[in-house]
């Protein structure tokens, strides 16, 4: 049996299509509007507890999972919607154009792949393919924020997951880097419908998860004006500014590095964001007076960040992409 699912525009899915032979099968037309979160109340209803103890055994084994997943599901989206195009292995046919795992922000970078391994193998136990990549990934970041002591939210269901996925070409032009400007990162996230206030709610999940020094060594090495200087020369010691310790890694937020906190935003008022692009959010800028208002109420960041990853999370593939539920995240069925 194959389990397909074609999309149209305005997310009209056909689902599931029972592939009686090669040459005729049966159709069950079925029209969704929008995710729904109820969507897998009859066909997995233990889908949030299974995918939430995966996601405990991972974090309580390393707490920079629960980054590392976050990360996954910002990389997944902003590809082309949040279709699980990020998790496919890079494979020959892809290798002219090279895969997102390959694309330059992911390379060496992106990690967390063997969770969501296991975090889809423990739904597959539960419930054989009926639960695609990309919502088991969408769940799996929200309870990663909220297992680190962050937020949640209620994530609606109903994603499906590309065959093949976008490329390394679309990863690098969609994916902002570590010395984008505020206006860069600003523009990048309007070309989602994301607002100015959410690029700076969303880059607070540098609360948590670790840096390398590849990422911010021109920053504590004389590179940026507005950097706190005894913060920059405590980093250059392990991430010199000759070269090589590229791996060496740095917390994102120093003072609690595996805590979802508004950490984040107080280093920032310190001149102490990591990265450029961490710091671009307050630099005399547009941003400036809410990174202040994150940094002395958690409770706002707290609400601000989880409805920006609910609108970043509804991202969807462009019509027409062909989707499926992966049984295996890392290769189309
Ligand atoms: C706004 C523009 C953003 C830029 C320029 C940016 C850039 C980066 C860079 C350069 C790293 C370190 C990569 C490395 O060491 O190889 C990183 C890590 C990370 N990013 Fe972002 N990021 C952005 C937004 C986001 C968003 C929206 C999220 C999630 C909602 C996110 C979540 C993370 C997490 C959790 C880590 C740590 C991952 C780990 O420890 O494995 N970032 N980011
Ligand atoms: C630099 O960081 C220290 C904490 O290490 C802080 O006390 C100081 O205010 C910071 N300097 C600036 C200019 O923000």
């Amino acid at each position: 049996m194959a389990v397909l699912i074609l999309i149209s525009p305005k997310r009209t899915f056909v689902l599931p299509l029972l592939l009686l032979t090669a040459a005729s099968f049966l159709t069950v037309p079925k029209t969704a509007t929008a995710l729904s979160t109820k969507y897998y109340d009859k066909t997995c209803p233990s889908l949030q507890s299974v995918v939430r103890s995966a996601m405990a055994r991972a974090v309580a084994t390393d707490p920079r999972a629960g980054a590392s997943v976050l990360r996954l599901f910002f990389h997944d989206c902003f590809v082309n919607g949040c279709d699980a195009s990020v998790l496919l292995d890079d494979t020959s046919t892809t290798s002219t154009t090279g895969g997102e795992k390959s694309a330059g922000p992911n390379a060496n970078s992106l990690r967390g792949y063997e969770i969501i391994d296991a975090v889809k193998a423990a739904v597959e136990a539960s419930c054989p393919a009926t639960v695609s990549c990309a919502d088991a990934l969408a769940l799996a970041a929200r309870d990663a924020v909220a297992l680190l002591g962050g937020p949640s939210w209620t994530v609606r269901l109903g994603r499906a997951d590309a065959r093949p996925g976008a490329g390394q070409a679309a990863a690098n032009a969609n994916l902002p880097g570590p010395g984008s400007s505020l206006a860069s990162m600003v523009a990048a996230f309007a070309a989602k419908g994301l607002s100015p206030r959410d690029v700076t709610a969303l880059s607070g999940a540098h609360t948590v998860g670790r840096a390398r020094c590849a990422t911010f060594r021109a920053r504590v090495n004389g590179g940026d004006g507005n950097v706190n200087a005894t913060f920059a020369a405590q980093l250059a010691r392990s991430c010199p500014g000759g070269g090589g310790a590229d791996g060496a890694l740095a917390a994102m937020d120093a003072e609690t590095p595996d805590a979802f906190d508004n950490g984040y935003f107080r280093a920032l008022v310190q001149r102490r964001g990591l990265l450029h692009s961490d710091q671009e959010l307050f630099n005399g800028g547009s941003q400036d007076a809410l990174v202040r208002k994150y940094a002395a109420n958690g409770a706002l960041f707290f609400s601000d960040f989880a409805k920006a990853m609910v609108r970043m999370g509804n991202l969807a593939p462009a019509a027409g992409t062909p989707l499926e539920v992966r049984i295996n995240c890392r290769k189309p069925n």
